[in-house]
C-alpha cells in the first residue's frame, strides 16, 4: 500500500501511532487505513473534552490543581461505596433471572421488556437500525424477541441501561457524548470483528466493548481531582491512560471495570473485556478480551469518540496475528462501523 503525504494536516495522527514503530510493514498499513478514514472524516480532530486536538494545552497542566486530590482509596471501596453500582440495573436481573429458568419463554422476556416503555421504545429503534440491519420493519418486543433472541435483548437491556447511568458528566473534565462514541463504537467494532471469527454470542462482545471503559467512569465520580491529574499526565507524558493511572492511583480503570463485572456477577465474557482489554495477551492470552482490545485500539486509530486515551499500543499487531485477522480487514470494518456508529449513536445515548 502506498504512503501518500498527508492531504489535510492532521495532528491527531502523529500523537495516535507516535508509540508505534511504522517501520513494521504491518503498522504502515494500518496506520494507511486509518489516514485515509481521517482524512475524510473529521471526527479525530477533538480531544476528551471536545476541544480541537491541536488546540492550546490548557493552562491548569502548568500548575498543580487548586486542590489536593482525594485520599487514595482502595480498589475495591471504589465499587461498594454506591448504591447504584452495588447491583445491575433492575431490568437486566429481571431478564437474567427469566432467561436462566429453565421453564421460562420468550414471551416473559417480553413482557418484562413492554413493562418498561422507554427502553422497549429504544429497543424496537435500535432493532430497526443499520445495528442489525434486518430488511423487515419489526414493530413488537415480542417479535424483536423472536427475531433476536432472549440474549441479545437482555445485552441490549444491560447496556442501555448503564449508559443512562451513567449519562451525567461525572466530571467537567470528560465529554460524556464522546465518551460513549467510543465507547459504542468498540462494541460495535467489538461485535464485527467476532462475527469475522464465527464466534458465538456477539452480543457479549458488543456489550463488552460497550462497558469496557466504564472504569473510567466510576474514578471519574470518586476521585475527580486524581482523574484530573491523570488527564493532565496522559496529555503531557507519552504513557498509555492506564499506565498512568497506576502510576498515580496504582490501579487502573481496568481493573475498576472488573471489580464492577464481579460485583454484578456479570458472564465471564465481560469480564475478561473489562477486566483484560489492556492486557488480553498475558498469559494465558484471552480472545475475548483481544477483541475488545482491537476493537478499542481501532476506534481509538480512526477517531471516533473520546475516552481520554492519546494513544495505541504497538502490540495491536500481534493482536490482529493472535486473532488471524489480516490488517486488510480494515478496508471492510471502516465502513461498516462508521455507517453503524452514525445511524444508531443517537438511539443508544438518547435520554428517552
Ligand atoms: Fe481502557
Ligand atoms: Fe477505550
Amino acid at each position: 500500500m502506498n504512503s501518500s503525504a498527508a492531504v489535510t494536516p492532521d495532528p491527531g495522527l502523529e500523537i495516535i501511532f507516535s508509540r508505534c514503530d511504522l517501520a513494521h510493514p504491518l503498522l504502515r498499513e494500518f496506520h494507511e487505513a486509518v489516514r485515509v478514514f481521517r482524512e475524510r472524516d473529521q471526527r479525530g480532530q477533538r480531544d476528551h473534552a471536545g476541544a480541537p486536538v491541536d488546540g492550546p494545552a490548557p493552562q491548569a497542566s502548568e500548575r498543580p490543581p487548586a486542590e489536593m486530590p482525594e485520599a487514595k482509596p482502595d480498589l475495591a471501596s471504589l465499587v461498594h461505596r454506591d448504591a447504584e453500582l452495588v447491583s445491575p440495573p433492575d431490568i437486566f436481573l429481571q431478564i437474567e433471572k427469566v432467561i436462566n429458568d429453565p421453564r421460562s419463554s420468550a414471551r416473559q422476556v417480553a413482557h418484562i421488556v413492554s413493562q418498561d416503555p422507554g427502553l422497549s421504545a429504544k429497543v424496537l429503534k435500535i432493532v430497526n437500525s443499520a445495528f442489525f440491519g434486518f430488511q423487515q420493519q419489526i414493530d413488537t418486543i415480542s417479535r424483536a424477541v423472536t427475531i433476536l433472541g432472549t440474549r441479545e435483548l437482555s445485552s441490549l437491556a444491560l447496556g442501555t441501561s448503564v449508559m443512562s447511568l451513567f449519562r451525567e458528566s461525572p466530571s467537567s473534565l470528560m465529554h460524556m457524548g464522546l465518551f460513549w462514541e467510543h465507547s459504542l463504537a468498540c462494541g460495535i467494532c467489538a461485535r464485527l470483528l467476532a462475527g469475522f471469527k464465527n464466534f458465538q454470542g456477539l452480543e457479549r462482545f458488543f456489550i463488552s466493548g460497550l462497558l469496557h471503559d466504564v472504569g473510567k467512569l466510576i474514578i471519574f465520580k470518586y476521585l475527580p481531582r486524581w482523574s484530573e491529574i491523570v488527564l493532565r499526565s496522559v496529555r503531557d507524558s507519552d504513557l498509555f491512560y492506564y499506565e498512568v493511572e497506576r502510576q498515580h492511583l496504582g490501579f487502573d480503570h481496568a481493573q475498576v471495570g472488573l471489580a464492577l463485572a464481579e460485583q454484578w456477577k456479570l458472564p465471564t465474557t465481560l469480564e475478561q473485556g473489562l477486566g483484560r482489554h489492556h492486557e488480553a495477551l498475558r498469559v494465558p492470552p484471552s480472545a475475548e478480551a483481544a477483541v475488545v482490545s482491537l476493537a478499542d485500539t481501532i476506534v481509538n486509530a480512526l477517531g471516533l469518540g473520546n475516552s481520554g486515551e492519546r494513544r495505541i499500543s504497538p502490540d495491536i499487531i500481534h493482536i490482529f496475528e493472535f486473532l488471524s485477522l489480516p490488517v486488510g480487514i480494515m478496508e471492510n470494518l471502516v465502513p461498516l462501523i462508521s455507517r453503524q456508529i452514525e445511524e444508531t449513536f443517537h438511539l443508544f445515548y438518547s435520554s428517552t
